[in-house]
């Protein structure tokens, strides 16, 4: 079929509803619905689709296009829940479970007759934009594919469903965190349900902030509201009954502002003038420095071992990795270097496993030329570190979506496993860089030139199946979120214990050798590093304009070329590595 996506953005779960409708052999496009509906009712003429299928829609769909085509509209709520905070107001109130449904587009907004729907479980310490990717997404894929079927067979008559209620726009005022009163449970509800966005507003130091995610703390305690202590670039703040961990902050926009975007919570405290030099900003003692010692309390990376198998687990907001989170990796991955297991798997438990460089933080810098080369020169002295492991073998786990220089980080380790719902961006282009990370050096590696070219000029996303074809991914792992880290530790533990092991340790060895004498690591870095300094000391480089408005989500004015036009080319998937 031909199918045209209507989306307000081409987030997360229109990526992966365009990666699947792909890999099914459908010819998909993609349409961004920015507030024009005459230049959307036209471009939807030019695309003449069969089906119309909205996965991520903000705004009403304007009724010359839902009455010339079929238009199927994806809620974040069980058939008969209808308005803009399902959602949010479902992990605010704390259920077990909710749904979504694939419903058809009419005059009133979420009030159609359903084509599919499915339910998935809300996990209690979960955050909003994390489940969303995770749980709700997993459903809406099922949900999305049912109904496509029912609407190529021609015969299914979708249903209305038996009542409706609306739910209003969740507003600041309900999210609101009462300090004096609010115990850990509420306050981190409150929290969950705003995270990434739109976080909790809050007075705060003399300031408007938005809070923005939320952890236990199981130890400290204080009066309510009060600043405790700071850890990996998230402050602690004291609740009635506890403690919880703030990992990032967003000032509030004033009238003539300029747009204010997340920044790790020190990052953003110790940016903001009035508070600059005060002692409220002090380190957590250092009895939790040691990654060991951190467990139960917060902590962006930890390390376990069960038998021979050891665990990095890190877990980046947004997937994004700072000058500062890279070291701090690095740091504790050289730590592992030092036990004895024979296998060691990187990547956190759920959601995504990395974004590459922190744009945020990059952009907040006194020079983000210079942090722009610093991230970079961290990440990939990460990346290197993996590469130059010859002792133990690695494995990638994603849990989750990894895109540019984070995909590639994945491509570091020998093998890479990958949860079967996870999408895949493996190219730098749309962020206006040649790319770093090794990549000239892992991608092609992996798929071969020809397919390393394409996927960095296509720069479509890919689900874990069409990677697995092209060789980029070794294992999918077919579970829901909750299950990865369990299922990934069954499976390395079965692997730390095959028979071929010291056999793969010695070829891993002997490739890297050889490999270094053929080209050595040092001159794929240099080649990259020169491309990729010459545009961050180009102030007029496309770079610095796109990270510019990706930080402050400034929408494009119309829709990126390479997604009007994806119908155009639909690579085939072949497999040069035989898997
Ligand atoms: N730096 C800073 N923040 C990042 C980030 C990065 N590299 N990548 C993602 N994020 C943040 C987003 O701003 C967003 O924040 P929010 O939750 O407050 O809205 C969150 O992570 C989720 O990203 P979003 O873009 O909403 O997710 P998506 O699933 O729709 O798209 C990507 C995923 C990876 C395609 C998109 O985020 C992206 O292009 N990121 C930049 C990748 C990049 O160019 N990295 C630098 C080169 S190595």
């Amino acid at each position: 079929m031909r199918i045209l996506l209507l989306a307000s953005a081409f987030n997360s779960l229109t990526q992966r509803v365009f990666a699947e409708l792909r890999d099914l052999g459908h010819a998909v496009a993609v349409e961004l619905a920015l507030g024009d509906d005459q230049h959307l009712t036209a471009a939807v003429r030019r695309h003449d689709p069969d089906l119309i299928i909205a996965p991520m829609l903000t705004t009403a769909v304007p009724e010359e296009v839902w009455s010339a085509c079929p238009c199927l509209i994806v809620h974040p709520g069980p058939p008969g829940d209808r308005g803009p905070s399902s959602l949010d107001r479902a992990v605010q109130q704390g259920l077990a479970q909710w749904g979504v449904t694939v419903l058809e587009a009419v005059a009133e907004m979420d009030a159609g007759p359903v084509w599919a729907s499915a339910d998935f479980p809300v996990p209690p310490d979960v955050g909003k934009s994390d489940l969303y990717r995770g749980e709700l997404a997993d459903a809406a894929s099922r949900a999305v594919l049912l109904a496509v079927e029912r609407f190529a067979s021609g015969t299914y008559e979708p249903a209305m469903p038996a009542t409706h209620t609306w739910q209003s726009y969740l507003r600041q005022e309900e999210r609101r965190i009462d300090w004096p009163h609010d115990t850990t449970e509420t306050v981190l509800r409150k929290l969950r349900a705003a995270d990434s966005q739109p976080g909790v507003l809050d007075t705060f130091l003399g300031t408007e902030w938005y809070l923005h995610g939320g952890h236990p703390e199981p130890h400290l305690t204080g009066t309510p509201g009060e600043l405790l202590a700071t850890h990996h670039g998230a402050i602690c703040r004291a609740t009635t009954d506890g403690a919880v961990w703030i990992p990032e902050l967003r000032p509030r926009r004033r009238p003539g502002d300029q747009a204010r975007f997340k920044l790790p919570a020190v990052t953003a405290l110790g940016n903001w003038p009035p508070l600059k030099g005060r002692g409220e900003l002090r380190e957590q003692p250092t009895t939790t420095e040691s990654h060991q010692r951190t467990r139960g309390s917060y902590s962006d990376i930890t390390y376990e071992e069960q038998g021979t198998v050891g665990f990095l687990r890190f877990h980046f907001p947004g997937g994004a990795m700072s000058t500062d989170q890279c070291r701090r990796l690095l740091t504790a991955y050289r730590e592992t270097r030092t036990r004895p297991i024979d296998l060691l798997v990187i990547g956190g438990r759920r959601d995504f496993f990395s974004n590459g460089i922190h744009l945020n933080v990059i952009d907040a810098a006194h020079d983000p030329a210079a942090e722009s080369l610093a991230n970079i020169e961290a990440i990939d002295d990460l990346v290197e570190e993996i590469l130059t492991t010859t002792d133990r073998l690695v494995v990638a786990a994603l849990p989750g979506n990894a895109a540019a220089g984070g995909a590639m980080l994945a491509l570091a380790a020998d093998e890479v496993w990958c949860r079967g719902g996870a999408v895949l961006n493996p190219h730098y282009r749309l962020m206006g860089l040649y790319g770093s990370e090794y990549w000239t050096y892992t991608l092609p590696r992996r798929v071969g030139p020809e397919a390393a070219a394409r996927l960095t000029e296509d720069a479509l996303p890919l689900t874990a199946t069409a990677a697995r074809a092209l060789g980029l991914v070794d294992r999918v792992v077919e579970c829901g979120p909750g299950e990865f880290a369990r299922e990934v530790a069954r499976m390395a533990a079965r692997l730390a214990r095959s028979e071929g092991l010291p056999a793969r340790l010695g070829a891993k060895k002997a490739a890297r050798e050889r490999d270094e004498a053929v080209r050595p690591l040092r001159a794929y870095r240099a080649d990259e590093l020169r491309r990729m300094r010459s545009v961050f000391d180009d102030p007029a480089a496309p770079y610095h304009a796109l990270r510019s408005a990706f930080v402050r989500k400034r929408r494009p004015k119309e829709t990126p070329e390479h997604l009007r036009t994806a119908t155009r080319e639909h690579p085939r998937t072949e497999c040069p590595n035989g898997g």
